[in-house]
């Protein structure tokens, strides 16, 4: 096995500054599959050429291949014999290749879908046959030049048992089938637009599918069609309706409009991730397909809907125009989330989705970047580049974008992005050539922002104010540092800001050299230390800074509560306004774990109460943002903001100020949860979402009570929920309580949908992530269930992940039992599948922000890891890097 490497085999690291132009590039590819679960052959027949950019003379040929078993291999029609190539665990090495002509080369190889548990190349996912290349599958299906600077035309043949995979799908258009003896069939395959191999994709199987059509921009008719397993056929219709929407946006925001007459989504039961890009035929994890409102929540519906859109919209940032080399990953990755989230925030709530985005930024990528693992949106180095499909490469690569477009503004950042397109449209480029043609379309200096592309960690900016009554100007001191990174650069930060006057109107500051839109202004820091002059300023304002979440960054600045309770009633940019409740939450939740620690019982500052109350008493339209001003910050945002993560007193203090709020609010809580419980059709505009979002917000307080009331609520709507979206609301508030009924609804729910996957894994993850006592006890018991299976990468993520990501009061039990527990997992599954395993030792990775024992403990169990027997690259530099 050689993706295995012993303790004494050191794995190579591959760095940026490495790079060099491929000595050979593929014009055409024709590939031949007889496909069999167990038995597959490839033929491979290529056409090569010198590069001629690339001046090395008579280097030898070298295809890349790994877990494959090699037949033959001809070049220019002629057999070679074994002098005449060298096949190594990696590679096949032809010395002597022609120069000065296109040459052809036909190798044959075979595979083993069904061994296949790492989920990567060709494998198998309930009886049907499916690929994933990306990053670097290909070269598990056949050698080849696997890199994303080589770009070719690919026909595909598939030819299998016309019983067992009547339906045979690869990229492009179908032009030409028939029928063989043996009741087998053929169908061949031909995607006109040169691709990286990584687009490569095969899907065979009995599959049904929905078919519709889209009619372009241009009057093109486009045919789309979601392709899943049988029993799941009523469940594609949202699906279906997000691509169209994701087709339309895509042509009046970005005026691009997709390029083949087919479109093919295929839903898949085993996938390491969310989705894959391939071109016209896309794979997804069937959580980001499959939707009715029986078995989906209405968070789930916004998922696909994001991550339809994220595919769809990787047709021009991604296919059209790839990347270079891998260390360019965000330049699709970070455009194509950023595109994602406009999309969503345009179907939705533009409010809610920046809430939800910056949370998960905070909460999981400053987690990240302030931690061993920490690199820049484009790494500079890597072992396993699977490891690099990070949070940072993604979501901070979003951010970074966002910037570009806020210094820009959003007509000029459209006329970057058409030269962007016009340019390199067939290319494989690097995000400097991104940043390029955003300065080029207009009249911008970037060059100290490019820093962002290369600089790890988090910014910090101190905030100082200081008002002069006589000048009647503010002026306002920033200054940023980057925490634990040794000789940051200083970058150039887009930092948003207005002013408020005591009664909440908007002032109209100016500052010079500043453009001010609706009183609001753009600062560009630029400096490590900077002072802006606001004039006008009559009298001392209230300052809203970093409105809309403008950079990534973390604020410094000290402010009374009575100050965030004005913001949180007065300020008009929606982000600060919940980001003032966030703040004055988290302030209350800080000074009780300062109580506890002392031992001491500081009651609840009555200011909360009132501004809940008086959220609670206002009439809204956007009932979803009420469900987020009423959210007490995350148990792992509060975690962030600590120097040693105290996980027992976060846990109690938060549940102390949650409990508080709904005692002394029941009323309030008790007539919204009533007025927004109707008769529930499972209707999907926001206005509905919006319904069950506030009223499960309502619910999760009044279950809070713990007594016999609540119980009585959670069990009436457990009982009566026509949604996922109820139902499992009641069965969280029943998992998190001492409800009496606890073990006959999690049985009546398992009965209910155990011929639902993406449903038991909903149940296995409520359970692993209840802050119940015995809740270990629950997570090594559900690890025996029949339903269990390490080989099913949501199944893992549903109990080992929900256990080790979502429960940190259980998971870091003091005795260490929570390590131990996800080490063995990590051990196990390192062999079946790295790539999942890599993404458990996650958990392990953070220890340093731990107290001593703690730290100990958790240090054990990576070293327990890293010294496994044939430990994988990809588990082996994640654990290495963070015991580093
Ligand atoms: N490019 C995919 C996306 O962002 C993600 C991806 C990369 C992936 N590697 C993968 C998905 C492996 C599944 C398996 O949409
Ligand atoms: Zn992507």
């Amino acid at each position: 096995m050689n993706n295995k490497h012993t303790q004494e085999v050191k794995p190579q690291t591959i760095y940026l500054k490495d790079y060099q132009q491929p000595k050979y590039l593929v014009e055409t590819v024709d590939l031949n599959f007889i496909l069999e679960a167990e038995y597959t052959r490839v033929v491979s027949r290529l056409t090569i050429t010198h590069n001629p950019d690339n001046k090395t003379k008579q280097a030898p040929l070298e295809l890349l291949g790994e877990d494959i078993t090699l037949i033959s291999v001809a070049l220019n029609g002629v057999a070679l014999t074994d002098n005449q190539f060298e096949l190594t665990d990696e590679s096949l090495i032809i010395p002597d290749v022609p120069q000065n002509t296109t040459f052809t080369l036909a190798i044959e190889n075979t595979i083993n879908p069904q061994a296949n548990s790492a989920l990567e190349g060709l494998f198998v996912s309930n009886d049907m046959l499916c690929t994933q290349c990306e990053a670097q599958g290909f070269r598990k299906i056949t050698f080849f030049l696997d890199r994303p600077d080589v770009m070719a035309r690919f026909t595909t043949t598939l030819i299998a048992d016309k019983t067992q995979y009547p339906v045979l799908l690869s990229n492009g258009n179908k032009i030409a089938h028939g029928e063989l003896i043996d009741n087998r069939h053929w169908v061949t395959w031909e995607d006109p637009f040169k691709k990286p191999c990584y687009l490569f994709a095969l899907v065979a199987g009995q599959l049904e599918c929905i078919e519709d059509n889209y009619t372009s921009i241009s009057g093109r008719n486009i045919t789309l069609q979601i392709f899943v397993e049988t029993h799941d056929i009523d469940k594609c219709a949202h699906a279906m309706q997000s691509l169209k929407n994701a087709m339309h946006w895509d042509e009046q925001v970005y005026g691009r409009e997709y390029d083949l007459d087919l479109y093919m989504i295929v839903a898949v039961g085993h996938f390491n991730m969310g989705a894959m890009e391939n071109k016209g035929l896309n794979i997804f994890n069937t959580k980001f397909v499959l939707a009715c409102p029986g078995t989906a929540t209405d968070m789930d519906y916004g998922h696909i809907e994001g991550v339809i859109g994220h595919e769809y919209f990787h047709n021009w940032t991604g296919n059209r125009i790839t990347c270079r080399d891998w260390f360019q990953l965000s330049l699709k990755e970070g455009f194509t989330v950023f595109r994602d989230q406009e999309f969503t925030a345009d179907q939705t709530s533009r409010a809610v989705k920046r809430i939800d985005d910056v949370n998960m930024l905070r909460t999981r990528q400053f987690a990240e970047d302030a931690g061993p693992l920490a690199h820049p949106i484009r790494p500079e180095a890597y072992i396993e580049i699977n490891n690099f499909y990070t949070l940072t490469v993604y979501e901070k690569g979003a951010e970074v974008v966002r910037m570009i477009r806020t210094l820009l503004g959003t007509e000029n950042f459209h006329r970057g992005a058409d030269l962007y397109f016009q340019r390199h449209d067939g290319q494989a480029v690097t995000c400097e050539h991104f940043v390029k043609a955003m300065e080029d379309a207009n009249d911008k200096d970037l060059s100290q922002f490019r820093r962002w592309y290369a600089q790890a960690g988090t910014p910090s900016i101190k905030v100082e104010k200081n008002y002069d009554e006589n000048l009647q100007a503010l002026t306002l001191t920033l200054s940023q540092t980057i925490p634990g990174q040794a000789n940051a650069a200083i970058l150039h930060i887009p930092i948003k800001v207005a002013l408020f006057a005591a009664d909440g109107a908007m002032m109209d500051a100016t500052v010079s050299g500043v453009a001010s839109i609706n009183n609001e202004l753009t600062l560009e820091l630029t400096d490590q230390t900077q002072n802006f002059v606001f004039n006008n300023v009559p009298s001392t304002p209230i300052i809203s800074i970093l409105r809309d979440f403008s950079a990534p960054v973390k604020l410094q600045v000290s402010r009374p509560l009575t100050e965030l309770a004005f913001l949180l009633q007065y300020d008009n940019d929606s982000f600060n306004r919940w980001e003032a409740g966030q703040q004055l939450s988290a302030s209350i939740i800080f000074q009780l774990i300062a109580a506890i620690k002392e031992d001491q019982n500081t009651g609840i500052p009555a200011t909360i109460v009132k501004s809940f109350k008086s959220i609670l008493e206002q009439s809204w339209t956007d009932l979803s943002y009420l469900a987020c001003l009423l959210s007490l910050p995350a148990e792992n945002y509060l975690a962030e903001q600590m120097t040693v993560v105290d996980v027992d007193a976060i846990h109690q203090a938060r549940q102390l100020l949650k409990r508080t709020l709904a005692e002394q609010l029941s009323n309030q809580f008790t007539v919204l949860y009533q007025q927004h419980h109707q008769d529930e059709s499972g209707e999907l505009n926001s206005t509905a979402i919006g319904r069950r979002r506030i009223k499960n917000l309502c619910l999760d307080y009044l279950s809070q009570l713990d007594n016999e009331d609540s119980y009585q609520l959670d069990n009436e709507q457990f009982a009566k929920a026509n949604t996922m979206t109820d139902q499992v609301a009641a069965l969280g508030a029943i998992v998190n309580t001492n409800n009496p009924k606890k073990q006959d609804c999690l049985q009546q729910f398992y009965q209910q949908w155990q011929d639902e996957a993406l449903v038991i894994d909903k149940w296995f993850s409520l359970q692993a992530s209840s802050s119940q006592p015995g809740t270990f006890a629950v997570v090594q018991a559900l690890l025996k269930h029949p339903a269990f299976d390490l080989k099913n990468p949501n199944r893992v993520r549903s109990l080992v992940g929900a256990f080790s990501q979502a429960n940190a009061l259980h998971y870091h039990a003091k005795n260490g039992q929570g390590y131990q527990f996800l080490a063995d997992q990590v051990i196990a599954l390192n062999s079946l599948n790295p790539q999942v395993a890599s993404r458990m030792v996650s958990a392990l990775t953070q220890w340093r922000r731990f107290d001593t024992q703690r730290q100990d403990l958790m240090k054990q169990q990576l070293e327990r890891i890293i010294n496994t027997e044939n430990i994988s690259k990809d588990v082996f530099e994640i654990a290495n890097k963070s015991l580093a």
